[in-house]
């Protein structure tokens, strides 16, 4: 634990950067089950900002965990250190005047809740997808289920290990039988009439 350690003010604060960027920096916090199509939804939903000259950046679960945060595991202890050094970047990146797209399962609710505490008021937005176990089951991109059915992978969310659905999310993005580009669109609109972006 750092001590005799104080905060700099800097002059060139998010304030000024969101004016030069022309925009409202945020965290859209996509959480969910492994396979519910966080990460090909976050991609397609950063195309679509991206192509509005929006400056984002997107924080991905899996790529996360191969560097930052490689040197955690799957167990409760592992997964609320992940979510909080997430939270602490996102939050870094909201300062810089990014919109933030996060991917994490993040099955706690007091993780995501950490992360919006870090903001101000309408900087976290946290999005549900809501997509059945059994679908992310039968998707299974990776082979996952299948070896946590097995017992080769131990604490894997929604069969050993717990996930905390979502009381209040800005926005609960239902399961539809639909293409990826279909849902994220439909969480655009959502995400725009709500005024989130
Ligand atoms: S979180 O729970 O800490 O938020 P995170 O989103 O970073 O999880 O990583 C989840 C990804 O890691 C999954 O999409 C899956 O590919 C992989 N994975 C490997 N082992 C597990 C496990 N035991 N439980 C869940 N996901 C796992």
């Amino acid at each position: 634990m750092a001590t005799n350690i104080v905060w700099h003010k800097h002059d060139v604060n998010k304030k000024a950067r969101s004016e030069a960027l022309n925009q409202k920096p945020s965290v859209i916090w996509l959480t969910g089950l492994s396979g519910s199509g966080k990460s090909t939804i976050a991609n397609l939903l950063e195309k679509k900002l991206y192509s509005e000259s929006k400056k984002t950046y997107l924080l991905d679960g899996d790529n996360v965990r191969h560097g930052l945060c490689g040197d955690l595991g799957f167990d409760d202890k592992d997964r609320v250190e992940n979510i909080r050094r997430i939270s602490e970047v996102a939050k870094l990146f909201v300062d810089s005047g990014t919109i933030v797209i996060t991917a994490f399962i993040s099955p706690f609710k007091a993780d995501r809740a950490y992360c919006r505490s870090l903001l101000e008021q309408g900087e976290f937005i946290e999005v549900f997808v809501d997509t059945p176990i059994e679908v992310c089951e039968q998707r299974d991109p990776k082979g996952l289920y299948k070896k946590a059915r097995s017992g080769d992978i131990k604490h894997f969310t929604g069969i050993d290990s717990a996930y905390e659905v979502p009381e209040a999310p800005e926005v609960h993005l239902t399961y539809e039988d639909e293409t990826p580009e279909q849902t994220a669109e439909r969480l655009f609109t959502l995400l725009s009439t709500k005024g989130f972006v």
